[in-house]
């Protein structure tokens, strides 16, 4: 059986991320969404440049989900996207709303999927899909870290002229204002940036992290970053179809690692077939532990309200 990517929401995210599997013929892709002619639309022209591209995935677009069964993995993207001066968190409702509906899809009819999360505010938007599917937890992962942690590499790299390939770097926490990016943990072709830059410049580049999607939400006014988020969501999708064993930073179901238990947060994950295989605990600080837990909690509180 040939392999199927479903994802779902046909808007910048969502197609870009639909592109860059057929691209990488990771798949068949199916794009789903409501608006109608719009995910055909776009499916078809992707089609078109399949043989361009050197692909042989059959792009589907559709405004159901019968296209979509037996998906390996579904991504959602559907909601709305932040405009300027919105919060990821100010989407609370409406995409919960949305994604809950997603989530039930499929359930019925992929119930063996592994599902990635990219709406926002996605570390709840991630429990809720868990929730809503009745999945085990490994099979629903939140997309945040590795698009965190890209933003940072790029700083990092633009801050000392250097490749962004030879940069590495982390940040935990919930894929929100209250993020945790890691230093110690980052650094250019194995040396610790912190032996580069001085702390203040280390700071810097930190909140311009912390703040990097409301940086491009400002610039473009009407939606939010999309290359990025795609490149990171198909990321983690490659890591569980071809079964990488990728050591990646996702929001995952925290059952007692980093001492939480019960919410979604992001943390060093191993990702392969089966979804999360393990989470990495690192000895953090006491001030990083402080800052992971208080970020877990904002997304724990927000869940609640729903
Ligand atoms: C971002 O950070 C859309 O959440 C996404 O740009």
């Amino acid at each position: 059986m040939r392999t199927k990517i479903t994802v779902v929401g046909a808007g910048n995210v969502g197609a870009t991320t639909a592109e860059l599997a057929a691209r990488k013929g990771l798949g068949d892709v199916v794009l789903v969404d409501i608006m109608d002619g719009v995910p055909q639309g776009k499916a078809l022209d992707m089609t078109q440049a399949c043989p361009i591209w050197d692909s042989s995935a059959r792009v589907t677009g559709t405004n159901g989900y019968e296209a979509t069964a037996d998906s390996s993995v579904v991504i959602v993207t559907a909601g709305l996207a932040r405009k300027p001066g919105m919060s990821r968190d100010d989407l609370l409702k409406a995409n919960a709303a949305i994604v809950g509906g997603v989530a039930r899809e499929i359930a019925k009819w992929s119930p063996d999927a592994v599902v990635i999360v990219v709406s926002n505010p996605m570390d709840v938007m991630a429990q809720l899909t868990r929730r809503e599917t009745g999945f085990q937890a490994e099979r629903v992962i939140g997309m945040g870290g590795v698009l965190d942690s890209a933003r940072f590499r790029a700083f990092v790299a633009m801050e000392l002229g250097v490749s962004m390939r030879d940069v590495t770097a982390l940040v935990m926490g919930g894929h929100g204002d209250s993020m945790v990016p890691l230093p110690r943990y980052t650094s250019v072709a194995g040396i610790p940036i912190t032996e580069l830059m001085p702390p203040e410049r280390v700071n810097a580049l930190i909140e311009r992290t912390r703040t990097g999607g409301a940086e491009i939400v400002g610039l473009l006014k009407t939606g939010s970053a999309y290359y990025a988020p795609a490149a990171a969501a198909i990321e983690m999708a490659e890591a569980v179809l071809l079964d990488e064993k990728r050591v990646l930073p996702c929001s995952a179901y925290l059952d007692g690692e980093y001492g939480v238990s019960g919410v979604y947060s992001g943390v060093p994950t191993k990702l392969g077939a089966a979804g999360v295989e393990g989470i990495i605990e690192l000895k953090l600080t006491d001030s990083e532990i402080d800052a992971f837990k208080a970020s877990a909690e904002t997304v724990r509180a927000m869940f609640a309200t729903l």
